[in-house]
């Protein structure tokens, strides 16, 4: 078993990751919540490991219920929310329960933003089903939903109060979707860790392939990083957090444009964000070109996109630039960029030129 823990005083957050873990979560379960009644929320893709999660809190002699919502981003809605918290208070959910999120980034950040407000802030404990998820979102307390405005527009920090990973869940997982999460693995080794890049570089086929001590060794180094990252800015105020960003503002745009649906996935627009982060400093002179095109051939040795190309984008600089304008990180005018000195040497950039932007996008191949 491996745990890492995100140090925050009293939203001190353990994280363990074990595969088989879900087997055994009654075991780590019932010391928080005694002989209390464990409200399950999952979706519909993932009722197999709803089964084992409740089969094992029953053995305990832990009661359940289970809320089981449709998958997709469209869950985490206005409307879906309101549906969630009214099934949570007629449970008769009390601060001092716990709702276990069983799920990928979707249920993670609903289920977590309704606890963030349920009589103004319950329990909730991540149990997270999509690499991405295990990598990323279930660690660190952002929660949100979508609205007509934009995604992740309404929200809260509100930090879990354990997160039980278990990497064999991955085994059901469709390859597409364990591709876009490995992006985010990726991440971490191109912020401020070029060691990890290279194990990916080695490694991430591997993973990739479903080999479990890969993916227990990606899953513990980037779960590391991020809590490392979150317990130094939980709030993301003093632009160490910002650094969880990297390829976003590119990648942003990318989904945008695919109008934020299967055309494009969350982490493939992350990854060809981080081919173009890379390659807008290599053409800044910032970074070595061998460094942006050492990112790329990765990305592309793995079946992620590259760049415009690869991903599917055929629009314009400035069209593309538009929809960086609607970024919800844009202030004053201005848009923060995760730019490159080399691998792992990620540094955030308050004036960049969008105009700069614009040329660069339109010298990149489609
Ligand atoms: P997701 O939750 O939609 O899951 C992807 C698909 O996989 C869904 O169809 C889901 O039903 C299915 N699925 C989940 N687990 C499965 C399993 N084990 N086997 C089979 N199918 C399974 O998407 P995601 O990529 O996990 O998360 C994306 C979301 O995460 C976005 O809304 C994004 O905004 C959010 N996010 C949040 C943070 C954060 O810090 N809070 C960070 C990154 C992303
Ligand atoms: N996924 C970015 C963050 O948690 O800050």
């Amino acid at each position: 078993m491996k745990t890492v823990t995100v140090a925050l005083g009293e939203r001190t957050c353990p994280i363990l990751i074990e595969g088989g873990l879900l087997a055994r979560a009654a075991d780590h379960l019932a010391p928080l919540v005694g002989k209390r009644r464990i409200v399950i929320v999952t979706d519909q893709n993932v009722r197999a490991h709803l089964a084992t999660l409740e089969a094992a809190l029953d053995a305990a002699g832990i009661a359940s219920e289970a809320i089981v919502l449709a998958p997709g981003e469209r869950t985490k809605s206005w409307a879906t929310l309101e549906m969630l918290c009214d099934a949570l208070l007629a449970f008769g959910v009390e601060r001092g329960d716990h709702v276990v999120a069983l799920g990928g980034g979707v249920i993670g950040d609903l289920v977590g933003f309704a606890c963030a407000i349920l009589k103004r802030g319950c329990r909730f404990v991540q149990v997270p089903t999509t690499l991405l998820a295990q990598v990323d979102s279930s660690v660190g307390g952002k929660t949100a939903i979508n609205t007509r405005a934009g995604k992740n527009l309404i929200g809260a920090f509100h930090q879990p109060v354990l997160v039980l990973i278990d990497p064999d869940l991955l085994d059901t997982l469709p390859a597409r979707e364990v591709a876009a999460g490995y992006a985010e693995v990726v991440k971490y080794g191109l912020i401020d860790d070029p060691a990890f890049f290279a194990w990916c570089e080695a490694s991430g086929a591997a993973l990739l392939a479903g080999d479990a001590g890969a993916r227990v060794y990606a899953i513990a180094h980037a779960v590391s990083a991020k809590a490392r990252i979150v317990a130094a800015d939980e709030h993301e105020t003093n632009g160490i957090r910002a650094l969880l960003n990297l390829g976003h503002t590119f990648g942003h745009a990318l989904e945008a444009e695919a109008g934020f649906s299967d055309r494009l996935l969350h982490g493939e627009g992350v990854a060809a964000g981080c081919a173009l982060a890379f390659a807008y400093s290599a053409r800044a002179g910032l970074c070595g070109a061998a460094d942006a095109v050492r990112v790329a051939a990765h990305l592309r040795d793995v079946g992620l996109p590259d760049g415009l190309a690869a991903a599917g984008i055929t629009a314009s600089g400035a069209r593309l630039v538009d929809h960086m304008r609607h970024d919800k990180k844009m202030a004053a005018g201005t848009l923060p960029f995760l730019l490159a000195r080399g691998i792992g040497q990620t540094f955030l950039d308050r004036h960049v030129d969008l105009a700069d932007v614009e040329a660069f996008l339109d010298t990149q191949a489609r």
